[in-house]
């Protein structure tokens, strides 16, 4: 008895020392086709996802990566497994020699099936952004959540304080992205050597700056807006992506009638602090994306960047194509939706109403996160949570 109790404690030990951290997963280009993520201070002689089978484990190889920040350096481990749609099941990540994790539970993503997502951009872990992640941990089950979208500008800034910023952010989230997947994009507080931290810490699927997946009822499409802006060298194979995508087979949009972009930045808002943002830069984007959007009937584009929350109408070139207010029938054009106002580095902006147009329909300048849900092929609905109370401040539906 004394001896396994001593070798148990000495297991233990070695587990506090350096076990897996900073869990987090993601979805890839199939439906449950899942990645695990995670850091250890040191190389491992193995590294394994291991999923419950009854009363044994199937066992998953990983592959891993250095991250190394003047005195901060980790070992980043991935190993991706092909899972069935709508399970709940346990796992560990780790290593047999080193020790696992302990066991957590993860929500495989339904397809072809009912869906609800946490959706927000512009978020750290201080202060406001703290309450909306208490708020998030608390809703997740009771609303049924299978995943999260996180429209760029993470944690202000990942890379900061010798990225012991990003380390604070990523096991913040593990509560939530340990549990169902947690798909990025990067926006302009990710630009930081060269993407160092946002493409060390996450396995998106493709360049993971411009990817597609989908979920539920939902085919989703990740674009990096600052292409658009600053980096147009990326420009062209991102564009010709961008229309592969779009240009979908008609099984496609029979499965996944629900087509929904996201990105960084805005294509139509109405701010004073953002006044650039909102005007040439969303200009030129536009000039890219919208009218594909049109032809290709996209639903929804989903941006941050702006810290408060606007939604329009249906809009094309400027003119709303919808007098509804939140109830919208075989929508004729995209409805834009900017959910940048769930806890950033400072306090929100002010919404420019005096400058709104016709096609701005609601806005929230205190924080506030968004939650989607697909119900079925016809009807999609979206909500706007007030962030410390839960209410609803805003509410639309899609209709087909
Ligand atoms: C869209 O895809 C179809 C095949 O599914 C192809 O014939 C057509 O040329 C594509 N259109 C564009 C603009 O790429
Ligand atoms: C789709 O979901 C909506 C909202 O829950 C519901 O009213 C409608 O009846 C559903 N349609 C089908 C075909 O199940």
């Amino acid at each position: 008895m004394k001896i396994v109790a001593i070798v148990l404690l000495l297991t233990s030990l070695a587990l506090s020392s350096d076990s897996p951290v900073q869990i987090h997963t993601s979805i890839g280009q199939l439906p449950g086709l899942i990645t695990f993520t995670w850091s250890t201070r040191n190389t491992t002689p193995t590294t394994y996802v291991r999923i419950a089978s009854g009363s044994s484990w199937n066992y998953y190889q990983g592959t891993t990566r250095s991250f190394k920040d003047s005195s901060n350096i980790w070992v980043i481990h991935s190993a991706t497994a092909q899972l069935t749609p709508g399970s709940n099941l346990q796992y560990q990540v780790g290593c047999q020699v080193n020790g696992f994790s302990s066991t957590l539970n993860f929500i495989v993503p339904s397809d072809q099936a009912s869906i609800n997502l946490l959706v927000f951009g512009d978020l750290s872990t201080a202060d406001d952004g703290a309450d909306t992640w208490t708020d998030m941990n608390d809703n997740a089950k009771d609303f049924l959540i299978q995943g999260m979208i996180h429209v760029g500008d993470i944690a202000y800034d990942l890379s900061s304080k010798s990225s012991t910023v990003g380390d604070n952010y990523m096991a913040t989230v593990q509560p939530l992205a340990h549990y169902f997947p947690y798909m990025v994009c990067a926006g302009n507080h990710e630009t930081s050597d060269n993407y160092y931290n946002y493409l060390q810490r996450f396995d998106m699927p493709n360049t993971k700056f411009y990817y597609t997946f989908t979920i539920g009822y939902i085919r989703f499409l990740a674009i990096h807006t600052e292409a658009f802006i600053s980096e147009t060298d990326m420009l062209p194979s991102m564009m010709a992506y961008i229309k592969t995508v779009l240009n979908r087979s008609d099984s496609d949009k029979a499965s996944y009638p629900w087509l929904i972009v996201f990105g960084h930045r805005p294509m139509y808002c109405s701010s004073i602090a953002k006044a650039d943002a909102c005007g040439p830069e969303a200009n030129t984007i536009k000039q890219y994306l919208e009218a594909l959007f049109k032809q290709y009937n996209v639903d929804i584009y989903i941006n941050g960047h702006v810290h408060n929350y606007q939604r329009t109408a249906p809009v094309y070139q400027g003119i709303a194509t919808s007098s509804s207010t939140n109830y919208y029938i075989n929508a004729k054009s995209t409805l834009y939706v900017t959910t940048g106002g769930s806890g950033s580095d400072g306090s929100n902006s002010k919404i420019d109403w005096t400058d709104a147009p016709n096609w701005l329909i609601a806005g929230e300048e205190d924080f506030s996160f968004s939650v989607l849900k697909a119900y079925n092929k016809t009807h999609l609905y979206w909500e706007q949570l007030k962030t410390k109370n839960n209410h609803i401040t805003d509410a639309f539906w899609l209709v087909k």
